[in-house]
């Protein structure tokens, strides 16, 4: 499998401001075939960007792929607010970002939700890419491998056989937005983790699972940590919103 460089801009960027993110970052992505980039963009920027990417690709080879950042689990209804997974497909999105630190900590979200989520991503032919990682709280009480055990197990539970179609992202909330990365050895150690636990719940057949990490991912950091083995990718988020920095980012991922 290839690296999976995916772009969090959280709620971050108009229309507008997509559409010129996109004017210079695909042209600067077009001779890159070995690596898989994603962006997930806002909502409200997901059908331009759509759009804007399928043009492109009509004309060039990139590999880019659009992701969401949340979706909720059931088809259409009366849920003020949601996006449901119809909608998604609609506009060509790949992959859905699923369980989120932010929507744990900031919208409540408990993992029995983030299964059904999960469950419905996979049912609807979107990638999920499942967030996991403990606070700085649990890490000082040495709970970081059981936190992100039962934050896996739940969240995959009835869809371990679907592993091959779902990415995983570690991101430790102490991380996030701060500055301060995992160095490569903490990193390492629970993506180890991770991908013991994903080999025994999918019964080995967790090959095209990648495992990637997030937190204070930058064009400084990215080179060391993806010289880990078990380190498949970023999950990226301040440094995405800028496209030449996110560039930046996915080239040191090559030059390995
Ligand atoms: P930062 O890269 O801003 O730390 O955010 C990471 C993240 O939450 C990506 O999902």
């Amino acid at each position: 499998m290839s690296y999976l460089i995916a772009a969090n801009w959280k709620m971050n960027k108009t229309v507008g401001e997509t559409l010129e993110y996109l004017d210079i970052f695909l042209p600067s992505i077009k001779d890159l075939k070995s690596v898989e980039i994603m962006i997930a963009p806002p909502f409200t920027a997901l059908s331009s960007a759509s759009i804007k990417i399928d043009a492109y690709k009509r004309e060039n080879e990139v590999n880019i792929k659009l992701g969401a950042q949340n979706m909720y689990y059931v088809e259409k209804g009366a849920f003020t607010g949601e996006i449901s997974p119809i909608m998604l497909n609609e506009l060509n999105v790949d992959y859905v970002i699923i369980g989120h630190s932010e929507r744990r900590h900031i919208f409540g979200e408990r993992d029995d939700l983030i299964n059904k989520k999960m469950i419905s991503a996979v049912e609807s032919g979107l990638r999920p890419i499942l967030c996991i990682g403990e606070t700085i709280e649990e890490r000082e009480q040495g709970k970081t491998l059981s936190v992100v055990e039962r934050q896996l197990r739940n969240g995959l539970s009835g869809i371990e056989k679907d592993l091959p179609f779902i990415d995983i992202a570690y991101e430790p909330v102490w991380a996030i937005g701060t500055g301060v990365n995992a160095t490569p050895e903490q990193a390492q150690e629970v993506h180890l983790f991770v991908r013991s636990l994903i080999n025994e719940l999918s019964k080995g057949n967790d090959s095209k699972t990648r495992i990637l990490y997030g937190g204070s991912v930058n064009d400084k950091n990215a080179r060391d940590l993806i010289k880990e083995k078990n380190v498949d990718g970023f999950l990226v988020g301040s440094a995405s919103l800028d496209p030449e920095k996110f560039y930046k980012i996915i080239t040191e991922t090559l030059e390995v």
